[in-house]
């Protein structure tokens, strides 16, 4: 579904990202770890194009995407979360949904299946976005995301800064698209959460990869993928 080969990235003469490589199957779900600063929401945003790569290549199900608009990613079914929500201030979280499904592609999901998702959204429906929670812009841009119908979810930070509450709503939510097949690559801190939900871990560390295995071999490894993640 998702698969990133030697992708180099950098803002203006700072090189940020010095050759990652990922591969996602059709079903699967990878965790992408590391310190703060070390390339994590660079990686997801060269993926969507909102950066441009300046080497490498990324293909979405087989489709080379690399230097294409963020717009042209989305339309091959890439649903992107990314850190800080970007939810619409003006709008309603009503319509903060339905604003995307004119670009979206057919499938199940619509604005009830997203309240199914996240009851908690229900009765703020009609609140303009700039009112709602952290918590609440967080499960309306999941929401979001999945009002396109994705065939791969991408989610920056998905807990981040959020009430116990709710981050365990989001884990709930992802474990249910996990089971419902969908393709997921997200970016946490919640190790024990991402270890039950993962199929695949790729640690992070200064733009390259430090770690990569699959669950088992992330539970044998934890002590090293926790090291490269702890604070020095
Ligand atoms: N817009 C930007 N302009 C310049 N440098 C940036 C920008 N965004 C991130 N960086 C730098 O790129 C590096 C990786 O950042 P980032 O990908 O955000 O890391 P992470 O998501 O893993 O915390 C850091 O050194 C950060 O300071
Ligand atoms: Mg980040």
């Amino acid at each position: 579904m998702l698969q990133v080969r030697d992708l180099q990235a950098g803002y203006g003469k700072a090189e940020v990202l010095h050759g990652i490589s990922l591969d996602l199957p059709k079903g699967e779900v990878m965790a992408l770890l590391g310190r703060n600063g070390m390339g994590k929401s660079t990686t997801l945003n060269t993926i969507m194009g909102v950066l441009t790569a300046r080497g490498g290549a990324v293909s979405i199900d087989g489709k080379a995407v690399t230097g294409a608009r963020p717009s042209a990613v989305a339309r091959l079914g890439v649903g992107y979360v990314p850190e800080g929500r970007r939810v619409f201030p003006n709008l309603t979280l009503r319509e903060n949904l339905v604003a995307v499904s004119r670009a979206s592609a057919a499938g199940p999901w619509g604005v009830e299946a997203v309240t199914d998702l996240f009851p908690a959204l229900a009765p703020r429906f009609e609140s303009m976005g700039n009112v709602l929670s952290g918590g609440e812009q967080q499960m309306l841009a999941i929401g979001r995301a999945l009002m396109t119908n994705p065939r791969l979810l991408i989610l920056d930070e998905a807990t981040e800064g959020l009430a116990p509450v709710v981050r365990k709503a989001i884990w709930s939510a992802l474990t249910r698209l996990v089971g419902e097949g969908l393709t997921i690559l997200v970016v946490d801190k919640n190790l024990d959460r991402l270890l039950s939900l993962s199929n695949r871990v790729v640690v992070l560390e200064r733009g390259r990869v430090a770690w990569s295995g699959d669950r088992s071999e992330a539970r044998a490894d934890r002590r090293d993928i926790e090291a490269l993640m702890s604070v020095q």
